[in-house]
């Protein structure tokens, strides 16, 4: 990418937020925008993309949900950053097995890249399915809102305290035309936040999910107003630990952030602890976050492993547990991903988390 041009077009400086929200999402050469991230040919592998298993768990639970909220007849389900496709495919497939939840259910995703969408549309050519342009504009509920690894591509600020003091990370393009960390003092509206989201102010560097708190104020209001949910997975921490999280990744190896703008993925962990301080603030009830193990052995996915083994070949069996095992096992994703359910007050479905 011409970073130069594009994302210090004004300025040779830029906040932290600014410059990963263009890396990522300049309408013409963000990554997300030209690349297709996903997949053994792409830069990193998801969940839905490591095993069908995965996303039967999330379309089971769903129908189980609005069981549980007395079958509306409408309910709409929302992929918040489908990638290419991969868990909306198999959670249709389930879907159908439920016919009449299957009539209720609105499919709407929300996608910011054109290109993820045209290989959104590929993958799923089903005329039940709509795209988001804005989550504002859902006006009727109830609503669940899914999200798998979409809060970690979300671009967030970072501050350190030097001599007690806290600062604002920038980058900064400088004389040689190299990328660097500079720091400016913090303006007073975002210590004021990190006070109000109590976000322990140490040495070390403070992360701040700004994008992602924007997504929780409109998501909590819809839930608030219509009914539903929020079920997100995320790799991330529930505690204060914090600290430099922010990572670049591409063809499945980390990489520095600064050295190929556009064309590596940029993410940081989530901030558990503060999203489920946040919705608790807006009035949800926030169940107890969990391992995404825990969740989806909850949710039944080895009895349902073995029961599809049955009919496979050796080699089959042997895949489809060596993929479980990556979903499950501590030492791969069981359990750095943790898995969050807020909902509307009173609400007591907490399948997954008991
Ligand atoms: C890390 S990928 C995860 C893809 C998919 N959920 C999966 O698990 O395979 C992040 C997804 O979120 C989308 N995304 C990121 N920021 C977005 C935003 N602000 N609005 C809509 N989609 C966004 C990306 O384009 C991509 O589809």
């Amino acid at each position: 990418m011409n970073y130069k041009k594009i994302i210090f077009n004004k300025s040779r400086e830029v906040s932290l937020d600014k410059f990963i929200s263009k890396a990522l999402y300049d309408k013409k050469n963000g990554y997300y925008m030209k690349k297709t991230p996903l997949g053994k040919k792409g830069d990193f592998i998801t969940a839905p993309l490591i095993s069908n298993l995965f996303s039967e768990m999330i379309a089971i639970w769903c129908v189980s949900f609005w069981e549980n909220i007395g079958q509306p007849k409408k309910i709409n389900f929302v992929e918040l950053g489908p990638g290419d496709g991969s868990l909306c495919e198999a959670i249709l497939k389930t879907f159908k097995k439920f016919p009449k939840f299957n009539d209720c259910c609105e499919i709407l995703l929300y996608e910011i890249s054109d290109n993820l969408k045209r290989i959104q549309n590929k993958k799923l050519k089903n005329k039940k399915i709509k795209w988001l342009r804005n989550i504002n504009n859902i006006k009727t509920g109830p609503t669940i809102f899914f999200g798998n690894e979409f809060f970690d591509s979300l671009p967030i600020k970072q501050f350190i305290v030097l001599e007690e003091k806290v600062f604002e990370r920038y980058v900064l393009l400088n004389e040689k035309n190299d990328l660097k960390y500079i720091y400016k003092k913090a303006k007073k509206k975002y210590l004021d936040q990190l006070l109000n989201f109590e976000v322990p102010i140490k040495k070390n560097v403070i992360e701040f999910p700004v994008e992602t708190i924007k997504y929780l104020k409109i998501i909590s209001k819809k839930i608030n107003k219509y009914d539903g949910a929020l079920l997100i997975f995320d790799y991330g921490y529930n505690n204060d630990s914090s600290g430099e999280s922010l990572q670049s990744v591409r063809k499945h190896r980390y990489t520095d952030i600064f050295s190929k703008v556009g064309n590596s993925d940029i993410s940081s962990h989530v901030n558990f602890k503060l999203i489920s301080n946040f919705l608790k603030k807006k009035n949800l009830i926030v169940e107890k976050i969990v391992n995404q193990n825990r969740f989806l052995y909850k949710m039944g996915i080895v009895d349902r492993a073995n029961i599809i083994s049955k009919n496979l070949n050796f080699k089959d069996k042997a895949d489809l547990y060596y993929r479980l095992k990556r979903l499950l096992d501590e030492k791969s994703m069981g359990s750095l991903f943790k898995v969050l359910l807020a909902k509307k007050k009173y609400n007591k479905f907490s399948t997954g988390f008991n």
